[in-house]
């Protein structure tokens, strides 16, 4: 089995709804070889880190930066990560009231550190909620999922 980590960043209803839509996306029934584990930031350890074999991670866009959660993760997890997670395959959401970009520079600066590998176009949901987003998430979910299993990446 491969081993799929989602961190997922969920401090309001609209972004709860992404996590578990993501979640959802990743347990298609057509995929049967990845064991997925979902967390918050907070909750997520580097023991997590080095278990996975890809990391999906979602945020939202506050002061023009990454979530102070995700940055925590990443401040907990960075040395212990370096070095031993080379080539590791992610994705990211980014949920933002209408921008997004920092957040990219922000998460692109750090992964780009942990020689971590870009797998899927980065997906920033921004403005009015739509509802779209869900089903975005969903296939963003489904496809690294699907690729992990199918050893593309
Ligand atoms: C303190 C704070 C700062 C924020 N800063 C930004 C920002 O810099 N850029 C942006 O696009 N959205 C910003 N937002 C909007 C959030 O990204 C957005 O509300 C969040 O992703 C939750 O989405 P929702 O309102 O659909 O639940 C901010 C929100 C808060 C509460």
């Amino acid at each position: 089995m491969k081993h799929l980590l989602i961190v997922a960043h969920t401090p309001s209803p609209n972004t709860k709804q992404l996590a578990d839509s993501v979640f959802s996306g990743s347990q298609n029934s057509a995929i049967t070889g990845v064991d997925i584990v979902m967390k918050t930031p907070f909750e997520t350890t580097i023991e997590d880190v080095l278990w996975a074999n890809a990391v999906l991670l979602g945020t939202t866009e506050n002061l023009g930066y990454m979530s102070g959660a995700l940055k925590d993760f990443f401040d907990r997890t960075y040395n212990g990560a370096l070095g031993k997670t080379d080539g590791l395959p992610y994705a990211i959401y980014i949920r933002a009231g209408m921008d997004g970009t920092g957040t990219q520079r922000g998460i692109k600066s750090i992964t780009t550190g942990l020689r971590w590998r870009e797998v899927q176009p980065p997906l920033i949901l921004k403005g009015d909620w739509r509802t779209e987003f869900l089903s975005e998430v969903n296939d963003l979910g489904m496809s690294l999922a699907a690729g992990l299993e199918a050893g593309v990446f």
